[in-house]
């Protein structure tokens, strides 16, 4: 690229309401890590922004569930999302949040200016709303059936199982998800963007980037194909953006409003940080910036048709110069899910393992075209017999042997012979190569290319068989091999590139191109030399998958029932206020409990087991949520919960008196 270009990477910014998983990691973070760390290395004037997403349902749909605000939520996910990065070594530029003022400020100066250019209308729509919970049910807070695939149990802002991105209107049978009840259409007033308005220069725009990835081109032309609609790009929900409008007060901006925004928000702040306000523009004004956004299949269409259609509104800004989009990391052969536990969350496996070695192996199976696999084994076996045995094994060879015959010193070569001049031109093909790979996004193959030096280094030791030979050439040549190494292995292993770069003694910071040239003359003399890696061994690889996966016994006895369906069970503590004989019925109790503020009438298969006296004032656990039913004629609304040993019911009870109502979790 020319001198005066620049670019800006993003990575979709994660929702703050969950750690994160190994999925996420090669999604959208550490491609764009190696792309931008590739950048630097190369002098382009680039920076890699990010930040966690604050708003929308999934993080008060996680609040709800873990009964707490959104704030507590999304300061905690905050926190913990930016230490794992630290961990991943993940070389942000900048980091934010969406519930910064900036942000706030920001998104609603750009839903005016949209507005302004009468590009945003209000209507009056049906939505489901719970009578129950007395709330509309924005996305999350329903699920359904998909209407174009017909998976069941899906959100309402997408079908996992097919990609449509939905309205949760458009689910079939659909249920709230905090009282499981059938919601009811009720009218409110939204703001509507004209997205129809772009349907045309989105399309020629799209047809004319041959430049972007298939997933996203395809996805997004056969998007258009179906013709685009107009958006609601509000909410009512009580978190979120408020939308800047008298008489909108009580709405918020939808999420993936102002989602994107916060790549330039996050950019402004980065700013302010360096003391130049107004430098953010030079990335998103100046058209000589190229944007990059690096992000999962699933956020797609958000970044390929919305989010452009809304820069295209705004007028002013950049669009997208691309958008390279993973598919996705399934894990030991079956899709991953965090409700059902079988996913790997980055903080174990980081706690485990040196990040070096995560980053090899999640880069080596790159879900780029199409969804690939993470096994434990296929990880130890990549570690073992490739970084380890190709790799460390070529490093170390290299500096123990100048140490041990050499007093850590590089000897002066002799003139070079045809091995040696071959040994010389594999640095160069692999700087070349590994460079071409990164800028055309193949990080796998970038990768191969890298470890291609590793390999040649490992045969042109062998073959030279410096123990038994006149050495100091192939030494020589050795050490700027590990030279060039340790400048072109950053992008991909940053902790291992320093650590060689420190036992090189190669203080100075290096340049991508530096690499083809020789930086290591006789006479260097090297730096305390310490073995690179350490073998998984199979019994870490055991332990860790009795620790942290679900054996597939485990899985099954699971996976009938998700997280978000036990926490839809309204489990509440009761108390026994009446017993009276079942009219009807010789083993049933009619029982009245009391929840605090409401009694209910429940009849209960307990006579054999417990008498009057033993229940009357006894406190018990209730489903509170069960549809009521007639059991010989009385009416039962709700359930007792009782372990049931050979048969026999052993009511639970809390083991201190409760206050009734209160709800089990
Ligand atoms: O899918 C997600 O996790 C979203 N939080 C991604 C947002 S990307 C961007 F637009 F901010
Ligand atoms: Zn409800």
């Amino acid at each position: 690229m020319s001198k005066q270009e620049r670019i800006l990477v993003t990575s979709a910014l994660p929702y703050a309401n969950g750690p994160l998983h190994i999925g996420h990691a090669i999604g959208a973070y550490i491609p764009a890590d190696v792309y931008t760390r590739y950048h630097r290395a190369k002098g382009t004037d680039i920076i890699y922004i990010c930040g966690t997403d604050e708003h929308g349902t999934p993080i008060t749909v996680t609040a709800d569930n873990e009964n707490t605000t959104p704030q507590k939520i999304v300061d905690k996910y905050h926190k913990q999302i930016k230490q794992t990065f630290a961990k991943l070594n993940i070389s942000f530029d900048y980091f934010s949040r969406t519930t910064n003022k900036t942000h706030h400020k920001l998104s609603q100066e750009i839903f005016l200016e949209i507005k302004n250019k009468n590009l945003l209308y209000q209507k009056t729509v049906n939505r489901p709303y719970c009578p129950s919970c007395k709330k509309f049910l924005p996305d999350r807070y329903v699920k359904g059936t998909c209407p174009q695939c017909g998976e069941t149990d899906q959100r309402g802002d997408q079908c996992e199982a097919c990609g449509k991105q939905l309205e949760p209107h458009e689910l079939k049978e659909s249920y709230c998800i905090l009282c499981h009840k059938p919601p009811v259409m009720k009218e409110t007033i939204h703001w509507f963007f004209k997205l129809t308005e772009y349907e045309k220069p989105l399309r020629k725009w799209i047809e004319g980037n041959t430049h972007w990835p298939d997933n996203a081109r395809n996805f997004s032309l056969g998007w258009l194909r179906e013709g685009l609609k107009d958006r609601a790009i509000t909410r009512d929900l009580s978190w979120g953006i408020p939308v800047p409008v008298a008489g909108s007060e009580d709405k918020v901006l939808y999420v993936w409003f102002d989602a994107p925004i916060g790549y330039i928000s996050s950019t402004i702040e980065w700013a302010q940080k360096k003391g130049d306000i107004n430098l953010w523009k030079k990335y998103w004004k100046q058209k000589n910036t190229k944007i990059i956004h690096f992000i999962g299949k699933d956020n797609i269409p958000f970044h390929a048709i919305i989010w452009p259609a809304i820069l295209m509104a705004e007028g002013s800004l950049n669009l997208p110069h691309q958008i390279s989009s993973n598919e996705y990391l399934n894990l030991e052969g079956k899709k991953m899910s965090t409700s059902r536990g079988w996913v790997i969350w980055l903080h174990e496996i980081l706690d485990k393992w040196p990040t070096d070695y995560l980053r090899y192996y999640l880069l080596c199976i790159n879900p780029a075209k199409h969804d690939t696999d993470f096994s434990l084994t296929d990880y130890k076996h990549h570690i073992n017999h490739e970084l380890i045995s190709t790799l460390g094994n070529f490093i170390h060879r290299t500096l123990t042997f100048i140490k041990q015959n050499n007093k850590g010193i590089i000897p002066e070569p002799g003139v070079l012979d045809e091995t040696d001049n071959k040994a010389v031109k594999a640095i160069e093909d692999a700087v070349n190569n590994t460079a071409a790979y990164i800028e055309d996004y193949r990080f796998s193959q970038a990768l191969q290319s890298m470890m291609a030096l590793a390999h040649e280094g490992n045969s042109y030791f062998q073959h030279k068989e410096p123990w038994a030979n006149e050495n100091n050439t192939t030494l020589y040549v050795c050490a700027n091999m590990v030279g060039a190494l340790s400048i072109i292995m950053e992008p991909f292993l940053p902790a291992s590139a320093q650590n060689i770069r420190r036992m090189l003694n190669l203080k100075k910071e290096m340049k991508w191109d530096d690499a083809k040239e020789i930086n290591l003359e006789g006479g260097h003399v090297l730096g305390e030399i310490n073995p690179l890696y350490d073998k998984i061994e199979d019994v870490e690889i055991n332990e860790f998958k009795k620790n942290h996966l679900k054996t597939d016994k485990e899985d099954k006895k699971m996976s009938n029932i998700g997280f978000e369906d036990f926490k839809a069970m309204d489990l509440r503590i009761a108390q026994i206020v009446d017993v009276q004989d079942h009219p009807n019925a010789d083993k049933l109790y009619l029982l009245t409990v009391s929840l605090g503020e409401q009694t209910r009438q429940l009849v209960a298969g307990l006579k054999t087991d417990y008498s009057k006296k033993d229940l009357i004032n006894r406190q018990v656990v209730v489903v509170a949520n069960l549809k009521p039913a007639k059991i010989r004629g009385k009416k039962s609304e709700g359930m007792i919960l009782a372990a049931d040993v050979d048969g026999k019911p052993i009511l639970l009870q809390p083991d201190k008196k409760t206050s009734l109502g209160a709800r089990v979790r």
